[in-house]
Parts: C-alpha cells; structure tokens; sequence
C-alpha cells in the first residue's frame, strides 16, 4: 500500500529532501512549509483542505486560476499529439503559431525561447551585445539599469540586479555593469535593497537628465538600458511615470543604446495594457516575457526583437548567428499552454474586463489606504501595494505567517505588502483578502 500522504508527512519528506528557493532553509524551524494538494480558481489546497487565497499568483505568474479548465485542456490534447522536440533544426505548430501572435501583439517580428525569466534576460543581453559585435562596435559591451532593478538571479541577470539580498553574496562573480536613479519616489526599504540613504525623490525628469549624462559620456561601451517598465517588482512594488519610459527610448535612440523592456512580470495585463510600455508609446528593442506567458503553467520565457536586430545574425559566417541555446527551448506543452492563455485574453476582452475590475478593487482597498499603520498606498493596472510603518526586520516573515493563519498567501518585500491576485478573482474573494489583511495588519503592527 502506497503510504497515504498527510500535510506532516510530505512537509517531513520535502524537508528532507528539497532544497527550497529564496529560503534561509533554518527558517522553517520557526515558519512551517506549506503543504498544497491542489489547486482551483484563486485557492490553493492543502491535504486537510485548508484553503489559501493566492493573493500573489504563485510568484506573480497565475492568470486565469490554478487548474484552469481552458488551459487543462488544451495541454490534455497537445500531450497527445507532441510533447516536445528540439527546436534546432526542428519546428512545430504552438510554437510557429505562439510567436506569430506575439508579433502581432508587439510588432516585434522574430521570438527567441528560453525557459525561466532570467534566461530570458541572459538572452537579451547576449543578443544586443552580439548585435553590436556584428556590427563592427564590440566595445559596447556595459549594460546599464536602474537602481533597485530585479532582473533575475543568473550570474548576467545579477549583474543587472541591484536587490542587495539576492545581490551581495555573488558581488565578486558579477560583471560590473551600470546604475542609474529609479525614476519614482518611493524609497527603497533598505532591508530588500540595501541601499541606506534616504535619497531624495527623483522626479522622471531629473532621472532623465541622470540617464542622459551617462549615456552621452559612455555611450560607446554601453549596449543597452535594461528597465521594467513601470513598475519594479522584487524592489517592494515601486512604480514610476510612463515620461520616463518615453524620456528613455529618446535618449537611447540618440545613442545607439538598445532599450530592453523586461516584461517578466508587467507583462500580460498586471500594469492595465498587455504590456506596460504601451503605456509610454513605444516600442523596445528587445521584450523580455515570461510568467504570465503560459497562465503560470509551465516554464518558458521569450525574447521578441526587431526584424533587423534578427538580420544582423543573418550570415554565412556561423558565428554571426546567435548559437545560444536550452534544452527545453519552445517545448510544445508550453508553448500550447500560451496560446490557451492568449485564446483566454482575447475571448474574453479581460483586459477591458480588468479595468472596471480594478476600479471596484480599489474602492474595496479604501480601508486599507486609510488604515493609521499604512503609507505610500499605490494601484496600477490589476497590482495593489502599501507600505507598513515603522516595521522590524523580521516583519515580512511574520506578516505571511500572520496571513496564512487566515488563509490569505501574501508575501511581502521588505515592508511593502502587495495583492498581485489571478485575474479570476471575485469581488467577494477581494473584499475577504481585504479584511485579512485588516486583521492582520491590526495583529502584527498593534497601533
Ligand atoms: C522583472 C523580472 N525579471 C526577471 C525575473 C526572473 O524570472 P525567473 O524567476 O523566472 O527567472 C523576475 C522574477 O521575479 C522579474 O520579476
């Protein structure tokens, strides 16, 4: 008989067995792993059948719900047909048809595949710089991107990480790229970032300025500006004006920088647009896509460029052409899983759908904003976030501990706690996440 499994035992087993991301692993001699059987709607499910809201979509990568009917059966049918086949030298149909219509949702004609974000972000630094090599500029080899910036935590995408957690433990294997000011004015809770002083807030404009003084002095050995557009994510949530979005592709164009939009997480609706660039008009050279990309059902991640970023690898010679590669690039299921994810977004108009819901959602949250212990409330497109007052350092680890107690998952960054919810979410699954975080905000900071 095939021992039956209860949250103890497979918490017991994992810990013995799994080496769990992101995690000082001792922690979980205080802060219990969190067994889940399974998945429905916004809710995930232990083996007892406690139920937890997933108020940040698993990692910020759920759409449409965990078990999604759309989704489940479209990969039910791809299984049957092809699994995967490596896309070197070899094609297929989700594949062919996924990267047609993320060109005609982004005008950006060639999609390269990789599988997480990071490699994405990799890809992307790869290509512009092999770009310029190809032609005839290998100098421009620096990348430049902004303070507090979270691109993923390969050694490249490090490089241009500036979160000091995930950061300065690998300081001496990193490439020594460059940083400008974030563009916004929330601070940066030192205990994420690592940046100490209370800086000034740097309006869009004056940021630009920042921008425009390095590119004109060091123009020459930087190969591109690495942004996330609007919102920077593992920085707590800090948004900032789309000027500077604009401000930035002007000042790219002027230097022969490319602009790399990474889109890992504001992409797919979270920021209002399917992309958070459009918000700006305009157009990157490179988009970085990943998370939302598959529903949050399987890994894959994409680069889409510009047809004559792809015509400057189009050579005899083969080392002109981008030799980068992953086992997995362009799997079918994921690939399949996509585009049941863009079947969803277009059958049914949930972008427009998103904005009258988000309006609803932030009438909602108007408890919250007004709560003595919050500040620096902020929304954009379906992403809410606020900051506690006058936390300790162990606040985040406390706070989802003191959520989870009410079945509400919320992970916060440093002192910023966020709803990133599945877009599914109800109004009367809203209001109850609201009046956890309530409660919970009244247990962990008593006023
Ligand atoms: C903006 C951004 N870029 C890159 C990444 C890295 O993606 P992954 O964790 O899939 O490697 C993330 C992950 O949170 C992200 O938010």
């Amino acid at each position: 008989m095939p021992e039956k499994i209860s949250n103890k035992n497979i918490v017991e087993r994992s810990l013995a067995s799994v080496w769990h991301p992101c995690t000082q692993m001792k922690h979980h001699e205080q802060f219990p792993l969190v067994p889940i059987a399974r998945g429905e709607g916004v809710w995930l499910i232990d083996f007892e059948g406690r139920r937890y809201l997933d108020a940040v979509s698993s990692w910020w990568v759920n759409l449409f719900g965990h078990a999604n009917p759309r989704i489940n059966a479209a990969l039910k049918d791809q299984i049957d047909k092809l699994e995967h086949v490596m896309l070197a030298g070899f094609t297929h149909e989700p594949a062919v048809q996924l990267s047609e219509r993320l060109a005609r949702l982004t005008g950006l004609g060639h999609a390269f595949y990789g599988s997480d974000g990071a490699s994405a972000v990799e890809i992307a630094l790869k290509m512009s710089f092999h770009y310029w090599r190809n032609c005839g500029k290998p100098g421009k080899k620096k990348f430049v991107s902004l303070e507090g910036s979270y691109h993923g935590e390969t050694i490249g995408a490090l490089s241009v990480t500036d979160v000091a957690i995930f950061r300065d433990a690998y300081g001496p294997l990193l490439n020594n790229n460059l940083l400008v000011p974030f563009p916004g004015s929330k601070k940066v809770d030192r205990l994420t970032t690592g940046i100490t002083e209370a800086k000034p807030p740097e309006s869009a404009a004056n940021a630009g300025v920042s921008l425009e003084n390095l590119l004109e002095a060091r123009h020459h050995e930087i190969a591109a500006l690495i942004i996330e557009p609007l919102v920077q994510g593992a920085a707590g949530m800090r948004m900032y004006s789309p000027d500077y979005l604009k401000r930035a592709r002007e000042l790219c164009d002027k230097y022969q920088v490319h602009l790399i939009a990474d889109e890992i997480m504001t992409g797919f609706g979270r920021t209002g647009t399917m992309f958070a660039y459009e918000q700006a008009g305009i157009l990157p050279d490179f988009v970085c896509l990943s998370k939302g990309l598959t529903g949050g059902y399987l890994p894959l991640s994409c680069v889409l460029t510009r047809d004559d970023i792809y015509a400057a690898f189009y050579h005899d010679d083969v080392s002109r052409g981008f030799l980068h590669s992953h086992s997995y690039t362009g799997s079918a299921l994921a690939c399949r899983a996509a585009l049941a994810t863009l079947d969803i977004f277009e059958s049914d108009a949930v972008i427009e759908k998103n904005r009258d819901k988000a309006a609803r959602f932030s009438l909602y949250a108007k408890a919250i904003r007004e709560h003595p212990a919050v500040e620096n409330f902020r929304h954009l497109g379906m992403i809410w976030a606020f900051d506690i007052k006058g936390t300790k350092p162990t606040f985040a680890r406390g706070f989802f501990a003191a959520s989870l107690k009410r079945g509400a998952l919320l992970r916060p960054i440093g002192n910023s706690v966020y709803f990133m919810p599945p877009y599914v979410i109800e109004d009367d699954e809203f209001k109850w996440l609201v009046e956890q975080t309530i409660d919970t905000i009244n247990e962990v900071c008593p006023q």
